[in-house]
């Protein structure tokens, strides 16, 4: 077996020294059962990779950093765990027990004390709750018990170990299914893959594992039959049965999805936000949304997205690690990397791609688009448009129909309009070209060189008729 690490590890530094809890993510396997070429931890779900669901928990139950057990695609693996944990590399992997001995050996090699205790946890499991993790870290640490582990009971067994107990009701083994006798795989007790060792017991008795005879791999899980014959004792803390969800197939995916969709609409609602229809909204992870917000139905929210306070977003609306402002309003409409201020509105059938700047109580309409732009504070684009990197000021009109022409097939230029300009309807803006302040177009200009202050330009191409201010 091999064990090398992928990045500096924290852990020489503390040579030496005992740490207190230790989290431990397995996460080389390649995920098989999901008939995908992606590997199994990069699969994401509501907005974040499995893996960073994982690491999430183990901050919560530690500050120290999480060691993941990497194998399968380790370097995608490791890129997406970034500086969130230290990656060791299992390699070839032969199992759950042998993804801890690649963790076990990686400490003799840099010289570092077992952990007092050390949390394992299957990086398939997002629905584990913290409180769990740290209840099961408690428990451990009050009874000294060899390990406690995660019990869960459920209706699917989903593939999992089952939990065997004694005729006292003790914890006794846990039974892979392919090895249960037909009374085993009845038992709905199941193993979730979550446990707290005794971090030096586990040091040495995870070198004591066998491969299964069935599938030549060790299995983390033949650890309650060693402590067990060594007279350890072995708790079960029980967990809820939505905890139970492991993600073995696409199938499991999206139950979890379900799930955690109800949890995290739930907590936005207790905070305040009025979500009208949760069975039809989608906020991911990382979304954060202040009180007062009303979500309309068939919303989604994605990615690093905000909402202010009192805004009103929906019906039929995405939003896309968007940053949206105070009062505002996005109805059926499409926010990418995109930004809106305080009082701006936008839609029926808009599209912000990234890049877009609503400012301040700016108004977009039905059927306008924006790409890389700004649209001024009060300013106005009601109808049909397209802004493609342009920079537009305070208080201008945007008539029916005008749009940017920035790309000449080859480059993309950049149009400039100025504060309180008119620009008519159907106006083509050949970039690069600039419309000073207080101008005018009239309808349908072809405007192809830059047009002066408080000048009225009309015709194709755009020839100045009219001085609109005096001395100017
Ligand atoms: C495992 C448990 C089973 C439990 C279930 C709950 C074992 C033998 N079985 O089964 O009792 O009910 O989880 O989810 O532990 N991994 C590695 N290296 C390997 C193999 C796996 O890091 O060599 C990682 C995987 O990436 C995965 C986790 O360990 O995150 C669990 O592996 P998986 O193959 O999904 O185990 P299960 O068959 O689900
Ligand atoms: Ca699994």
């Amino acid at each position: 077996m091999q064990s090398t690490r992928t990045d500096d590890p924290p852990l020489s530094e503390r040579t030496g020294a005992q740490s207190a809890t230790q989290v431990v993510i397995l996460a080389a396997g390649k995920g098989t059962r999901m008939k995908s070429s992606l590997p199994k931890v990069l699969h994401p779900l509501r907005g974040a990779p499995l893996i960073a669901h994982s690491l999430r928990l183990a901050r919560a139950v530690t500050d120290a950093l999480p060691i993941v057990v990497v194998g399968h695609d380790a370097q995608a693996v490791a890129a997406a765990v970034g500086q969130g944990g230290q990656c060791v590399v299992q390699s070839p992997q032969l199992g759950t027990g042998h993804a801890v001995m690649a963790v076990a050996d990686h400490f003799a090699a840099t010289g570092a004390l077992p952990p007092q205790r050390v949390v394992v946890m299957a990086a398939d499991m997002p629905l584990v709750r913290p409180e769990t993790v740290s209840a099961l870290v408690e428990e451990q640490t009050r009874s000294g018990a060899a390990l406690v582990l995660l019990s869960v009971t459920a209706d699917q067994p989903r593939g999992f170990g089952r939990i065997v107990r004694d005729a006292a009701g003790e914890v006794y083994a846990i039974v892979e299914e392919i090895d249960c006798t037909a009374e085993q795989r009845a038992i709905r007790e199941l193993n979730a893959s979550v446990y707290c060792f005794d971090g030096p017991w586990l040091w040495q008795a995870v070198r004591q594992l066998q491969p299964n005879p069935r599938k030549g791999e060790y299995f983390l899980t033949d650890l309650v039959t060693v402590a067990v014959r060594e007279g350890r004792r072995v708790k079960a803390w029980m967990g809820e049965a939505e905890e139970s969800i492991g993600i073995n197939t696409l199938a499991d995916l999206a139950d979890a999805d379900a799930v955690l969709r109800r949890r995290i609409n739930r907590t936005h609602m207790l905070n305040g936000v009025r979500i009208v229809d949760p069975a039809t909204t989608y906020i991911d992870l990382d979304v954060e949304i202040e009180a007062e917000v009303q979500i309309l139905p068939n919303t989604h929210l994605m990615g690093s997205t905000r909402v202010g306070a009192a805004s009103v977003i929906g019906p039929n609306s995405v939003l896309r690690d968007a940053i949206i402002g105070r009062r505002c309003r996005v109805r059926q409409s499409t926010v990418e990397e995109a930004r809106m201020d305080d009082d701006s509105d936008a839609g029926p059938y808009a599209h912000l791609r990234p890049g877009a700047h609503v400012c301040a109580g700016a108004h977009v309409g039905n059927y306008a688009e924006i790409k890389n732009s700004t649209l001024g504070a009060g300013s106005r684009m009601g109808h049909f448009s397209y802004l493609g990197d342009a920079t537009v000021g305070a208080n201008v009109n945007i008539g029916a129909g005008a749009i940017t022409c920035n790309y000449d097939g080859v480059n993309k230029h950049p149009t400039v309009i100025e504060d309180d300009v008119f620009i008519g309807s159907d106006t083509m803006l050949v970039a690069p070209v600039t419309v000073g302040k207080g101008a005018r177009t009239g309808a349908g200009a072809v405007v192809t060189r830059n047009v002066p202050p408080d000048t009225l330009v009309v015709g194709l191409p755009a020839r100045a008729i009219r001085k609109l201010k005096a001395g100017s």
